[in-house]
């Protein structure tokens, strides 16, 4: 009888390494300590307000394969690698603590070389992506600070709404069909209320949002 109970004990952690990944779109990060509001380092943060489902294809849930879907949507990596401000850090609830984003991506205005300097000058879509990976939610989804960016006047504030505007052009660029350098994807969208308050407490630039999170899954075909 002992050990039978043991043998049931152990049994989570036996199934635990055989599927490291859970199988899950995410795991809300309010449940365990986490925030879905990120650190902007001035006391406020930015929505999270856009998740790539850990029900994704593998691939698109790297660095690389992630940009490559962030190439297909029209963002590319900052201009020449230069990035405006400090990096911002987000708590996702999966034991890491608040972790720094992984990157930075721009919308590139088509040319993957030079069209995120043109961001950087004229303003546009702007993400910075977080990886639920830590050991009490290992995940693998990819949860995304969405904001549409005044130009450099502005000093790269968000525009008025530019949360929400942000987070539906990502998503309305990236629901379908789309494909970039070989890669097929095809991508659903749902939208998710409950993970974030909608209001402006707590958010960076004092820009209201309607609460609403975008969860996209993402399959290379
Ligand atoms: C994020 O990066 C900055 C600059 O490299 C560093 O000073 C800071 O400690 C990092 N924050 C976290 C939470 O790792
Ligand atoms: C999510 O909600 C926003 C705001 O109502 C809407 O514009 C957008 O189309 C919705 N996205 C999806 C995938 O339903």
């Amino acid at each position: 009888m002992y050990s039978f109970v043991t043998f049931l004990a152990a049994l989570p952690c036996v199934l635990s390494l055989l599927t490291p990944r859970q199988a899950v779109d995410y795991v809300n990060p309010n449940l365990n300590g986490g925030s879905m509001l990120d650190n902007a380092g001035d006391g406020f943060g930015e929505p999270l307000n856009v998740i790539i489902s850990a029900l994704s294809s593998p691939d698109v849930l790297t660095l690389d394969g992630f940009e490559n879907f962030a190439n297909a949507i029209g963002f590319s990596t900052t201009c020449l690698g230069i990035q405006l401000g400090g990096p911002q850090s987000a708590n996702l609830g999966d034991g890491n603590g608040f972790v720094n984003q992984t990157v930075e991506l721009r919308q590139d205005f088509g040319s993957s070389a030079l069209g995120t300097c043109l961001e950087s000058l004229i303003g546009g879509n702007h993400l910075r992506v977080f990886i639920q990976n830590g050991p009490s939610a290992d995940t693998g989804a990819l949860f995304l600070a969405v904001s549409q960016e005044e130009d450099l006047e502005e000093a790269h504030t968000i525009v008025p709404n530019g949360y929400n505007i942000g987070r539906d052009a990502l998503s309305l660029a990236a629901i379908g069909t789309t494909s970039a350098n070989g890669v097929t994807y095809s991508t659903v969208g749902t939208n998710v209320t409950g993970l974030l308050a909608p209001g402006s407490a707590g958010v960076n630039h004092d820009i209201a949002t309607d609460g609403i999170t975008t969860v996209l899954t993402i399959t290379i075909v």
